[in-house]
């Protein structure tokens, strides 16, 4: 595998390097700022980022400098920024390193991005449970408005941006966009019906734009360098720039790493991460986290970027690459992802509220060896009766782990099947009978 540069994760693999705002600016830091801020146009700043091709880091990949672009351009009152720092899909813990290890880089594609759709106010709304994380933000964002570079007059420019810390209560749904508005607003953490858009009817109903950590943090890098400097990295056209993968499961070296996309999952899991951890073969993995229906090892040579792993039937989600060797249970594997699911549903659509209580008692009924061929066929059905059919992407979610595992490993299911009816029949015959 050719030898690649490190883009996010640059500094931080500085021997010493703790992301104070000394070595932050030592490092080049904040210059992307002094070159942009007050000096070119906000609207050149948003096409500078079309052009990059950066698409979302937190899960849609949805191309960033166009979800800029949305917002009313003649709309005189507040508008706001709102970065999702929640991260609570299972398998996925790249956020975190980011913002503990370099919260400066973080800071700086926050106040860029405030500049661009012109937002004085930015909310990084951060995951409850990550208490460090939040504590070194807060640390940094004091150190950075003593510098000038957050607060009002940012360098002397007559240009605000404040920036503050709001901690989530730990629900997965929260990462949800409108979810994450709702609960920012102080309400229940609900997603709210789309259209109208967070662009136009965002945070307290003013135009907003929610943009994920590792996408924020890509900002002063592709203003500070160009482009198409960014655009010629990775998988270009639609995939361009690296992407901080988080691998997890039976490797044997987990962890996160930034590799340009269009890499191979081979490569990933046999070359960055290792390789399989026993002797035992790879049989599973999750390409995008706990929502990225399951592929198998025939989709090794498969291309870490947006259009690849949707061709192969998943996606590249949040990036959490979750591998399992020869060995796991898949049904089980499958029950343990929609026990998740069905913890975390909200509760505000039917289908998923009901369908995931369903879902976990058949899986369970399954696992126990109680289960009936007819289940295989309610699995299905309760699957296809949430997907699509729910305000937010949970449902769609919860059901991947299901209907991908049906679709690769169904004789898992029909053995345990079998076993439950063998050991039935075996109950039903009264003691003692002759055969
Ligand atoms: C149930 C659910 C949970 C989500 N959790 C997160 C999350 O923790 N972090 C995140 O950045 N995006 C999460 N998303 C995606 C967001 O709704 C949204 O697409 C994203 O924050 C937009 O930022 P981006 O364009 O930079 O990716 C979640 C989506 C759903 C449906």
């Amino acid at each position: 595998m050719p030898k690649h540069e490190f883009i996010l994760f640059k500094n931080m693999m500085q021997p010493g390097y703790a992301g104070s705002l000394q070595e932050y600016e030592r490092a080049g830091g904040y210059q992307a700022l002094h070159k942009f801020i007050g000096k070119v146009p906000p609207a050149e700043v948003t096409m500078a980022v079309m052009k990059s091709g950066l698409r979302g880091r937190g899960g849609a990949g949805f191309p960033t400098g166009v979800k800029w672009g949305f917002l009313p351009k003649d709309y005189q009152g507040p508008r706001y920024l709102c970065c999702n720092a929640d991260e609570s899909e299972p398998g996925t813990f790249k956020d975190r390193q980011l913002m503990e290890r370099d919260p400066h880089q973080l800071l700086e594609g926050i106040v860029l991005t405030c500049y661009a759709i012109g937002a004085e106010s930015a909310y990084i709304y951060i995951r409850g449970e990550l208490i460090l994380a939040a504590k070194i933000l807060e640390q940094a964002i004091e150190d950075a408005r003593a510098a000038g570079y957050i607060g009002a007059n940012i360098l002397g420019t007559g240009i605000t941006a404040n920036v503050w810390v709001h901690r989530g209560a730990g629900a997965y749904i929260c990462g949800e966009e409108t979810a994450l508005l709702e609960s920012l607003e102080g309400k229940r953490g609900l997603p709210r019906f789309k259209p109208p858009f967070p662009a136009t009817h965002g945070l307290y109903n003013k135009p907003t734009v929610v943009n994920n950590v590792e996408t924020l943090a890509n900002i002063p890098h592709i203003l500070g360098r160009g482009p198409e400097w960014f655009a010629s990295i990775g998988s270009p056209p639609k995939s361009t720039g690296t992407r901080v993968f988080c691998v997890s499961g039976h490797v044997k070296r987990p962890g996160n790493y930034e590799m340009p996309m269009g890499i191979s999952f081979r490569e990933l899991i046999y070359e960055v991460a290792g390789g399989m951890r026993s002797d035992k073969p790879l049989k599973a993995f999750i390409p995008g986290g706990a929502s990225a229906p399951f592929l198998t090892p025939d989709h090794l040579d498969v291309k870490l970027d947006f259009e690849s792993v949707a061709a192969a039937g998943s996606m590249l989600g949040s990036g959490g690459v979750t591998v399992m060797e020869e060995g796991t249970p898949m049904v089980w594997a499958a029950l343990r992802l929609m026990e998740f699911f069905y913890h975390e549903s909200c509760g505000k659509c039917s289908p998923c509220r009901e369908g995931s209580s369903w879902l976990v008692q058949t899986m369970r009924r399954i696992v126990a060896k109680r289960g009936q061929m007819e289940d295989l066929e309610t699995l299905v059905d309760l699957c296809k009766n949430i997907e699509g059919r729910t305000v937010c992407a949970f449902g769609d979610a919860a059901v991947a782990p299901i209907m991908s595992t049906l679709k690769y490993w169904r004789s898992e299911y029909v053995t345990l099947i079998q076993e439950a009816e063998a050991a039935n029949l075996i109950k039903l015959e009264p003691a003692g009978a002759k055969r």
